[in-house]
């Protein structure tokens, strides 16, 4: 059977990465979380101090940065330079700052140009932003999907406590809509569903339910 692409977009915390990672292990396919790497390089340039709306300086920074994404234990672990930041991408710090990051049609242009790269041989299941809109046009399979703020926001709070961390709701929601704000709103590569894309509303759906969504798609176009 030919091994195909499978293209996730939505919005922050729609649960991409989850079922992603799952139907990629159900397929025996790669699983690119493409947001990682936009976190890797905020990690990285946060860490130097550059200045986040200083575009030359961010792609001289990510010229000079190797981000590697592999299976890991719990999941994708992301290398920075050969170091694992799989933990540190995920802080607050850097969850609130990536969106300024990634408006930069040259640092857009590289990250594209990399996870084009990962894809040539097909196999993969890739999760962000523009995939099915810019970085793999071309897939087999492409989903879009949605969830309330509130619904959204809800899960992230659960999966906070459930792991010990603390956690506000409210201020998820904020958080979550002003991310959700900069990606749809910026010029270049905005946050959009692709004309071919099967939106799917995960609002009243359990992960398997979207998994088998999914998975469906995938079968159909194998
Ligand atoms: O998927 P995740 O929430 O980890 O992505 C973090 C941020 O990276 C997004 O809010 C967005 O600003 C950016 N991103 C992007 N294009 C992608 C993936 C992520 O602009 N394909």
């Amino acid at each position: 059977s030919r091994r195909i692409s499978i293209a996730i977009d939505g919005p922050a915390a729609a649960g991409k990465s989850t079922v992603a990672k799952i139907a990629a292990e159900k397929l025996t396919y790669i699983y690119i979380d493409t947001g990682a790497m936009y976190r890797a390089l905020t990690y990285k340039a946060l860490n130097k101090g550059a200045s986040l709306d200083n575009e030359a300086e961010l792609i001289e920074i990510l010229n000079n940065t190797s981000i590697e994404l592999m299976p890991g234990e719990s999941g994708q672990k992301v290398l920075l330079d050969g170091i694992e930041v799989t933990n540190e991408i995920r802080s607050a710090e850097v969850t609130n700052q990536v969106s300024y990051v990634a408006v930069h049609e040259l640092v857009r242009k590289e990250m594209v140009k990399r996870q084009q790269q990962f894809a040539v041989d097909g196999g993969v299941v890739m999760d962000g932003r523009d995939i099915g809109t810019h970085v793999l046009p071309n897939a087999e399979v492409k989903v879009f999907l949605l969830a309330s703020v509130e619904e959204r926001a809800q899960r992230r709070h659960a999966e906070n406590i459930q792991k010990g961390f603390p956690s506000d709701l409210e201020k998820l929601k904020e958080e979550i809509a002003a991310r959700d704000k900069i990606d749809s709103e910026r010029v270049v590569a905005p946050l959009k569903k692709a004309d071919d894309a099967i939106e799917i509303d995960t609002t009243s759906l359990s992960i398997t339910d979207v998994v088998d969504k999914i998975m469906g798609l995938a079968l159909e176009r194998i």
